[in-house]
């Protein structure tokens, strides 16, 4: 009874999401606590679909993903605030999963913005501190990891975390350093127009230092400087939840970037709702500028 009602809702959000007008309404069932429980199954089918088509086509080689609506996701399940950044610490792992199995191999996630410090209360950000140790510790301890070769490292301003957080992070690092098959980047006290500043003020060192030209400073200069000097640009970034803006996410980075914004909560998206992602990436022309 309650499966075959949690599908009937699901099936119900799916098809109102098809009309803008109605979406709000769909929104709220599709993020229901039902229509949660029972995403899955029908997702395995669907996705099973979706993603012998995706390999027929070409994958994006870095995948960006700004995981928002945990706080959501918990108060329209009944559940504390917590709970929902913990289901959103759950999600990461299986997403980090699906993505090995499609073997992008770049993926970087926003996991704590600059504001998110300034703003989120005390005790949200201490129980938000233990939970990336927790994950960073899980991840590094991960056997698939090491036989993927999954390489794990964080970007921000890591200076301002506590201490405690910045340990976990060397944990995963110093564990992780040898592997190169795949790069999985955690953005922590994170801002993009920081990054900017903060490679700004190192052109004007190295310019003062009288080691670099004003005339040779350019874009390959400025990139050689932001915290992901390492990895390429990401082709592809989603974002959930069913906000439409990019909230100082890798500003820079992001110049030539295809956006997939979805509506339902980073704790709810599926196998299904990443591979349609990738499938709208699939189905865009890629143009820079011409
Ligand atoms: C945004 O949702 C999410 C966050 C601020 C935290 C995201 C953290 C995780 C998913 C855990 C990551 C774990 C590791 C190991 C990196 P929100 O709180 O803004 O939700 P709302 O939009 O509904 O308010």
């Amino acid at each position: 009874m309650r499966k075959s009602l949690g599908r009937r809702i699901d099936g119900l959000a799916k098809w109102l999401l098809g009309f803008r007008i109605i979406s709000a309404p769909a929104k709220v069932i599709a993020n229901s606590s039902y229509a949660w429980s029972f995403v899955s199954r029908t997702d395995r089918i669907r996705a099973n679909r979706l993603g012998d088509r995706l390999k027929e086509g070409d994958l994006p080689e870095h995948v960006s993903i700004i995981m928002d609506g945990n706080r959501r996701f918990a108060w329209g399940s009944n559940i504390g605030r917590d709970m929902g950044h913990h289901q959103g610490k759950e999600k990461l792992k299986e997403v980090m999963d699906w993505i090995l199995d499609l073997g992008i191999p770049y993926l970087t996630v926003y996991a704590l913005s600059t504001e998110n410090m300034r703003e989120r209360p005390e005790d949200e950000l201490e129980s938000l501190y233990d939970l990336y140790i927790a994950g960073l510790d899980e991840i590094a301890e991960d056997s698939r990891i090491h036989s993927r070769g999954v390489k794990v490292q964080a970007v921000g301003r890591l200076e301002s975390l506590p201490s405690r957080v910045r340990e976990a992070i060397d944990r995963a690092e110093s564990r992780t350093a040898d592997h190169s098959d795949f790069l999985f980047t955690v953005c922590l006290a994170y801002g993009g127009r920081e990054e900017i500043i903060d490679a700004v003020r190192e052109v004007a060192e190295d310019h003062a230092k009288g080691e670099l030209a004003l005339e040779s400073i350019d874009s390959a200069q400025i990139s050689a400087r932001m915290y992901t000097a390492d990895l390429p640009d990401p082709d592809l970034v989603i974002r959930t939840s069913g906000e439409e803006r990019i909230s100082n996410f890798l500003l820079w980075q992001i110049a030539y970037s295809e956006l997939h914004f979805t509506d339902v909560h980073w704790p709810s998206f599926s196998k299904n709702d990443l591979y349609e992602a990738l499938e709208s990436y699939q189905s865009r022309r890629r143009r820079y500028g011409e």
